[in-house]
């Protein structure tokens, strides 16, 4: 007998301020050098399957820490905040959120809202998720975080927000001011945030994480480029850019590119947009920045947040510190 499951419907979440279109993010970073992408179109239904694989790989440490440190600690944040609502950034597949799930054990009336940008990812997650935690009522919010929090649903109670896997790290300081600023200004003051973020390390140990052996995260850069085909009718070779990741030890950040491998033209026919490549000419497709607690602490500060407690391993890979409102702290 085959069971079906209901999709789980995603509520879409109205962007609160204008941001631009893909085209209109082609037009603006890819016609001319210095060309970059924002990452979040990294994350169509394969993006994020990558994206999940990569979590799995020994290079990519990231996930692991974090997994590690939430089976430790997940307890004791339940414990100490006992939210009401869960929202979480960014939540992809929700892999190490369970933690949390699982630290509340049987009590029911507690409440997951899933945001992300990838539809995709968001039903298949909530299926799996009302499966496995039946007290669990999950919520799925649809819509881009880069384009405000205002039209999030109001919550009643204590609220944990939680964005995790450094995915912080992926805005440049003052987009992720801006962002951190509209959290705090959602978050009353009892309501906490549980903040993952990659640390300072070895930029050979950076560079492997950012260039897995298995050659995954070269596919999940090169995907971009089938996006752009399929949503602009566009006619990228992926295979003629080749992935490359480098420590840029002054900005502490990783840089991912995709670098023309020959002299080449693109034409991307939604926009009438023909491009041109030189062999060597580069498009930065992510940052991903690497902080130490006082740069973290610093940035915190500018949205009006700070770290109330700090839960690293032994040797500082990554660090998932929880956040208050400033107005809250003692
Ligand atoms: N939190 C998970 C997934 C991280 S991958 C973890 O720690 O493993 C980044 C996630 O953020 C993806 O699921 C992606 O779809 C989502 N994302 C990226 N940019 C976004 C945006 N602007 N708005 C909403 N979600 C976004
Ligand atoms: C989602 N984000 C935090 C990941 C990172 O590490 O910056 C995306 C990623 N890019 C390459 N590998 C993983």
């Amino acid at each position: 007998m085959s069971v079906r499951y209901e999709q789980k419907e995603c509520r879409s979440i109205k962007p609160a301020r204008y941001v631009r279109t893909l085209a209109e993010d082609v037009l603006a970073g890819l016609v001319e050098p210095p060309r970059k992408l924002p990452p979040k179109y990294f994350y169509d239904e394969r993006g994020s399957l990558l994206f999940d694989q990569i979590c799995d790989t020994q290079e990519y440490y990231p996930t692991r820490v974090e997994d590690a440190l939430l089976a430790e600690f997940a307890q004791e944040i339940i414990h100490k905040i006992a939210p009401d609502h869960i929202l979480e950034l960014g939540s992809g597949t929700s892999r190490k959120t369970r933690h949390l799930f699982r630290a509340y054990q049987d009590r029911s009336g507690v409440i997951y809202w899933p945001f992300d940008v990838c539809r995709e990812v968001l039903v298949e997650t909530a299926e799996a998720l009302a499966l496995e935690f039946p007290q669990l009522e999950v919520r799925p919010l649809l819509g881009d975080y880069s384009a405000g929090l205002e039209y999030l649903p109001q919550l009643s109670g204590r609220s944990l927000y939680v964005f995790l896997g450094s995915t912080l790290g992926n805005f440049e300081e003052e987009e992720a001011v801006t962002l951190l600023r509209e959290l705090s200004t959602r978050m009353s003051a009892q309501d906490r945030l549980l903040l993952g973020i990659d640390r300072a390390k070895p930029a050979h140990v950076l560079r492997a994480a950012y260039d897995d052996n298995m050659g995954l995260t070269e596919a999940f850069n090169r995907n971009l480029l089938s996006v752009l085909n399929r949503e602009l009718k566009g006619d990228f070779r992926p295979s003629a850019f080749s992935h490359r990741a480098v420590y840029n030890e002054e900005m502490s950040r990783i840089e991912m590119y995709l670098v023309a491998k020959m002299q080449q033209e693109v034409n991307l026919e939604t926009l009438n947009l023909k491009l041109e490549f030189s062999e060597g000419d580069s498009i930065l497709t992510e940052i991903s920045r690497k902080f130490t607690l006082e740069s973290a602490a610093r940035l915190l500060g500018k949205a009006g947040l700070t770290p109330e407690e700090h839960y690293t391993p032994e040797d500082q890979y990554f660090s998932l510190l929880l956040v208050a409102p400033e107005r809250s702290a003692m």
